[in-house]
């Protein structure tokens, strides 16, 4: 065996994950939980999260290691996600690798959830690593970032209202779907017409130019209205079961356009046509395809399998890699913060 072996923690949101990785890709063990319990509400709630994670974080660690055929007592360090996300199930995975790492001596090596998405494709594919722009969009975030080397990242965009998951989130629950609302949506829209509703591309007018305000940020609260209006006007002409496919896919089509047209200014912004997709919805086949066709063949487009795009343990175990390689390692005082800034931002260089 070559490189360190690290076990890494998730309890961010609603999956519980560990994950032990050999170097920068080799996953040994994995082992994810997703938590059912908030189907019943249509949404996280956050105080079942964190005693859902509570109940099973002990085993889904012992599983992961079982499955490498590790001890704790073997691993070289523990990665956790310390931020950002819910307070409470954040700190179950803290409070965990604290415990673990003082009983065994470990270095506990803090981990910032966006990072690890920004580093999940990087595990499958190592040519995933920077220069890139990074598209990160999950169901707390929406960020679009240019990576110019591990660790150092210039923030050019992010969402001033709800994050794209969030949109698909609140998108589904009008539509009577269930959470997570990503893949319900997807699916739905399959079966629909994309063009059959015109839903706002918000912040994407034409006439914008670079130094614009909104250039670079996004919105999705306006078009979550947009829908919610739709579906109130199809519900009382009594059209609401023939238009649902059509809706999802409608919404669908903005959103990625949204995202897409956005990811595309940042290309021209910076000229790097190398970009990286990362977080939950980058899980989403038709943002995938249509970032692709958009970068032509000039471009190169760099994203994970859905297992790895979703919460997981094994992108904080390859971002705690990192950061342990720059001896980045946690003190006693060690806690979880449900806001954190991305780590390693630096000013646009002149
Ligand atoms: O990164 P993630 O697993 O957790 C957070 O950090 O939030 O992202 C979860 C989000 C949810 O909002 C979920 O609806 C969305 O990712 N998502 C998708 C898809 N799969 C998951 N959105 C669109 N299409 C999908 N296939
Ligand atoms: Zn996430």
């Amino acid at each position: 065996m070559s490189g360190r072996l690290v076990l890494g923690i998730e309890t961010s949101c609603d999956e519980t994950s560990a994950a032990v990785l050999l170097g920068e890709e080799e996953i040994l063990g994995h082992v994810i939980l997703s938590q059912d319990v908030h189907r019943l509400y249509g949404g996280v709630v956050p105080e079942l999260a964190a005693r859902a994670h509570l109940g099973v974080i002990g085993d889904v660690v012992s599983g992961a290691l079982a499955e490498a055929g590790v001890t704790l007592a073997e691993v070289d360090a523990i990665g956790v996600t310390a931020g950002p996300g819910l307070i409470g199930a954040l700190l179950v995975g803290v409070a965990w690798a604290k415990g673990a790492a003082f009983a065994l001596g470990l270095p506990v090596v803090p981990v910032h959830h966006m990072e690890a998405h920004l580093f999940a494709p990087a595990v499958e594919d190592p040519r995933a690593a920077p220069p890139f722009v990074a598209l990160l969009v999950s169901g707390g975030h929406t960020l679009l970032v240019h990576a110019t080397e591990w660790g150092r990242y210039r923030l050019l965009g992010e969402t001033r209202d709800d994050a794209a998951g969030e949109a698909f989130d609140k998108v589904a629950r009008l539509l009577g779907l269930p959470y997570p609302g990503g893949p319900a949506i997807e699916a739905l829209a399959r079966e629909g017409d994309g063009s059959r509703h015109a839903f706002p591309r918000p912040m994407l007018r034409g006439n914008a130019a670079p130094g614009d305000a909104d250039y670079l940020d996004f919105s999705f609260s306006g078009l979550k209205t947009a829908v919610a209006g739709e579906v109130r006007a199809l519900a009382e002409a009594g059209r609401l079961e023939a238009e649902r496919a059509h809706l999802a896919a409608s919404f669908q089509e903005a959103a990625v356009d949204t995202l897409v047209g956005k990811t595309a200014r940042a290309v021209g912004a910076t000229g790097e046509r190398r970009v990286l997709l990362g977080g939950g919805v980058s899980a989403n086949g038709r943002l995938r395809e249509r970032m692709r066709s958009r970068l032509g063949p000039g471009g190169e487009l760099f994203h994970s399998t859905p297992r790895l795009a979703l919460d997981n343990g094994v992108m904080v175990a390859r971002c705690a890699a990192f950061r342990l390689g720059r001896g980045e390692v946690a003190g006693p005082e060690l806690t979880a913060h449900a806001s954190m800034p991305f780590p390693g931002l630096v000013e646009a260089e002149a």
